[in-house]
């Protein structure tokens, strides 16, 4: 890919436990194009959250142990200072997350929240500015009376409500990456819908690149241009979002998709059998190899690696797979 945004090299994150290392992420490799949307999928426990937070230089707090690299813009973000990760944090790299009411702080007016944004990583823009950009922002997200809701509280607002108040927050620098943990698992199914369309339709005007980690694969059909499935720590399928749900390759990938409830289909819902791996004591094998039903004796020996299985033009969004069953399948 030419000149990405976000290139993520053998990024691995090991939290310590009383019982040794858990390694919440593993091995993943990942690019994101200037403007993109990616979507990352997987059940819970697969560590989605962890890479969230590892792009946003927030695992140092639980003493987490981070391999690879992660280069953002050109500049390499692996080992940045906590000094360093304020200054970009919020304002070339901003989150939004799935509870807006431990985002928001309970005790200040939500003008004054949206504002803060502004002085803290724009110290010299005069107040009358800091005004006329948040006042923009909130009837932006869609807030009318903005005017008068600069003076609410959070508790005023409802949970929609202050989620967008969290997404005028998070995109009022205008940030070339947003990152969004299950923006809307919190919220009920048509507020969710207004929300998703509202972080598109702001993401595609702006520019911004999103990762928006989720486990409902609609959700990421409808709002992202590729998909990375995680299992157990690694990215075990990647490609776009429209060929990866057309033509799903790995066994896992193809029982998320079983298993998802539709509305108006009749059809019984498939749940993958056997449990997540305890990660802890994830050896080299294929991760999902005792939950798969096509597995061979190759998968219990190795890890297959994360590879193209059919030569696309490269224009396009490689289709990757990590599947040894995958790789030695005959193709025409
Ligand atoms: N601070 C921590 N210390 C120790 N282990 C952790 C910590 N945070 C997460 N983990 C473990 O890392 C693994 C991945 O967790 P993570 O929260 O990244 O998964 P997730 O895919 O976001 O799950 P969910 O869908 O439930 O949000 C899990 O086994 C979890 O228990
Ligand atoms: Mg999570």
């Amino acid at each position: 890919m030419a000149n990405p945004l976000l290139t993520v090299s053998n990024l691995s994150v090991e939290y310590p436990t009383r019982h040794g290392w858990l390694r919440a992420v593993n091995d993943v490799s990942l690019e994101l194009a200037p403007g993109m949307a990616l979507g990352v999928v997987g059940e819970s426990g697969s560590g989605k959250s962890t890479l969230g937070q590892a792009l946003m230089g927030l695992t140092g707090a639980s003493q987490a142990r981070v391999g690879g690299r992660i280069t953002f813009d050109g500049q390499d973000i692996t080992g940045l200072t906590n000094k360093a990760w304020r200054r970009i944090r919020g304002d070339r790299i901003a989150m939004v997350f799935q509870d807006p009411t431990s985002t928001l702080n309970p005790v200040l007016r939500i003008g004054d929240q949206i504002a803060e944004v502004f002085q803290w990583h724009r110290p010299d823009m005069p107040q009358t500015e800091v005004r006329r950009r948040t006042l923009g922002m909130l009837e932006r997200v869609g807030i009318r009376e903005a005017e008068r809701r600069l003076r609410s509280y959070p508790h005023e607002l409802s949970g929609g409500m202050r989620q967008r108040v969290v997404i005028a927050c998070a995109l009022a620098l205008e940030p070339a990456l947003l990152i969004a943990d299950e923006p809307t698992t919190a919220l009920d199914v048509t507020v969710q819908a207004q929300i998703l369309d509202l972080m598109r339709d702001l993401i595609i005007e702006r520019g911004t690149a999103m990762i928006l980690i989720s486990h409902d694969l609609d959700v990421i059909g409808d709002t992202c241009d590729a998909v990375a499935v995680m299992y157990a720590g690694r990215v075990v399928e990647f490609g776009a979002t429209d060929d990866v749900l057309a033509a799903p390759q790995h066994p896992y990938t193809k029982g998320l998709l079983a298993s998802r409830p539709r509305f108006g289909h009749n059809q019984a819902v498939a749940p993958i059998a056997g449990t997540v791996p305890d990660l802890r004591s994830i050896g080299t094998a294929c991760a999902f190899q005792p939950r798969c039903a096509q597995a061979v004796d190759l998968c219990g020996r190795e890890g297959p690696p994360l590879q193209g299985f059919v030569a696309t033009d490269s224009a396009k969004v490689p289709h990757r797979v990590a599947c040894h069953v995958v790789h030695q399948e005959p193709r025409s």
